[in-house]
């Protein structure tokens, strides 16, 4: 085959999968482009639950290998502080444009080389989600039907506080977020309620 007509073939594969992952969103309601897009409230996890976020991770993943991925990056400092603290390889997804040029700005790190941060919305990236070792979403004002889709689509384990419950594309109503994984952020001083979810769980049920 020449090289166009792989490429092409690529594409085509790459686009299935997309259509396959933004059909999940949708469920059976009628397509509509802002679907998904959510709150874009900011709050960050603060240096203690940075440091919370490690010691989950070193219980998971005690050689630190693998790949972590933080969905709705922001200014990319916890991708920058996983990287520099395990051996992991950290993606970062940012919808937002001018964060996502701020996280490149200020990622100044020996570990440069084991980050990247996209800018993209996520909905567009269903393979880095079943490709993550670790995710970490800080999602508590998301979409549910977004919130499900990427749930759905993980095989790793994934760090979230989305707190309502859920609706699976098969129609069954999902209400266990996982074990209760406290972690510090920036808009108060108690910690917040996260979860640590398998996602295998999700496939067993
Ligand atoms: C609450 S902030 C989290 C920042 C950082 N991950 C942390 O917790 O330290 C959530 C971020 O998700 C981004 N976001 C929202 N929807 C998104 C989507 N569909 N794809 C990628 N990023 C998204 C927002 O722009 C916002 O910067």
């Amino acid at each position: 085959m020449v090289h166009s007509e792989k490429l092409k073939t690529l594409l085509a594969a790459r686009t299935q999968k997309v259509r396959a992952f933004r059909g999940m969103i949708k469920h059976e309601e009628n397509y509509d482009e802002n679907e998904g897009k959510n709150n874009f409230t900011y709050g960050e996890a603060t240096s203690i639950g940075k440091q919370q976020i490690l010691n989950y991770i070193k219980k998971d993943i005690p050689s630190l290998n693998g790949k972590f991925l933080d969905i709705g990056s922001g200014y990319g400092k916890l991708v920058t502080f996983i990287a520099e603290q395990t051996n992991m390889f950290c993606v970062g997804v940012e919808i937002n444009q001018n964060m996502f040029e701020i996280s490149e700005q200020i990622c100044w790190t020996h570990r440069r080389d084991k980050i990247h941060f996209i800018n993209d919305d996520i909905r567009n990236l269903p393979e880095l989600i079943k490709d993550a070792d670790v995710i970490y979403i800080n999602c508590v004002t998301w979409n549910p039907k977004l919130v499900s889709a990427i749930f759905e689509q993980a095989e790793g384990i994934i760090y979230h506080n989305h707190l309502r419950a859920l609706k699976l594309s098969n129609g069954k109503i999902w209400d266990y977020p996982g074990e209760p994984a406290p972690i510090h952020c920036s808009w108060q001083e108690e910690d917040q309620q996260y979860y640590r979810l398998d996602a295998k769980t999700f496939k067993n049920d």
